[in-house]
Order: C-alpha cells, then structure tokens, then sequence
C-alpha cells in the first residue's frame, strides 16, 4: 500500500515526508535521554530486524524533546549515551557530544543529526524520511550554491 501511496507523501526532492511513532511520550521521563527505534519507513517486509533503526530521545521537560540520530557526524559509528557523565560519546576516534547534541570534543565538525518531532494525542512523532549523512558530504551540501 506505501508504494502506491509513496509519491503522495514525497516531496519535489523525493524525500519521504511521513512522520513515524516513537510510541507514547510517557515512556520517556522529562529530563531523561533514552534509546527508541523506529522502522525505517523505505523497508521491505522480507528486511526483517535490520529496518528498525535505532534514535536517542531526549526528553527536556513536559512538551520539548529533541530526537538524534545515533550516527557520529564524522563517519557514522554508533554513538551511546552516558548519564554519568552527560555526553554521548564515539567509540570509533573519540568524538564527544554534549547532552543537547552540540560538538564537545573530537573529530566531528558537528554535533549529532536531529529529527524533526511532534507531538500528537500523546504520541512522539519524528519525520525520519531523510537519512543524515555524515562526514565531509554533509559539510559539502551545506556549501552547495543553488541551482539556477
Ligand atoms: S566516527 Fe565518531 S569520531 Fe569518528
């Protein structure tokens, strides 16, 4: 059915513009980051597990959250988070990221990927149509003059 329907819910670039549930904002404490998935909505039945794909959800108080994507903006590892200490940390070369996301330390030129949310009937939404691309790619399409 999403195939027939995927032209209605792209955008003129072919983005997929749906918003996707991260379940209810219940499950996540104001004032805590925690792990969520979503599907990621470009799969096949047949992928399985692999189309889940994993998202850090920071909940700062009743109705303002932020969702990152757990992919490094240098190459992409997988980043964690550490309540002791407050930062998502880079197991690859280091990188360091604070609680909001921002850049503490290391190579990445950038802080962590965030993904539009919303909140509706109780639920948190995210808009994950657009993957983020890290490293020197994103840094390039950032410069990119408009086309004419
Ligand atoms: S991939 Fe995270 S610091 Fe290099």
């Amino acid at each position: 059915m999403s195939y027939l329907l995927s032209p209605l819910i792209r955008d003129r670039n072919g983005r997929d513009q749906s918003w996707l549930s991260l379940g209810a904002i219940d499950q996540f404490p104001p004032g805590q980051t925690r792990l969520s998935t979503y599907r990621n909505p470009g799969a096949n039945a047949w992928d399985g597990e692999t189309a889940n794909v994993a998202c850090w959800v920071r909940r700062i108080d009743d109705t303002t959250f932020q969702v990152f994507a757990t992919n490094c903006a240098h190459l992409g590892c997988p980043v964690r988070w550490f309540a002791q200490s407050g930062l998502f940390m880079c197991p690859c070369h280091g990188g360091a990221y604070y609680s909001d996301g921002s850049r503490a330390s290391g190579p990445p030129q950038r802080g962590l990927f965030q993904y539009p949310y919303q909140i509706s009937r109780g639920t948190l939404m995210i808009r994950a149509g657009e993957m983020p691309t890290p490293g020197p790619a994103a840094d390039a399409s950032r410069e990119r003059p408009p086309c004419a």
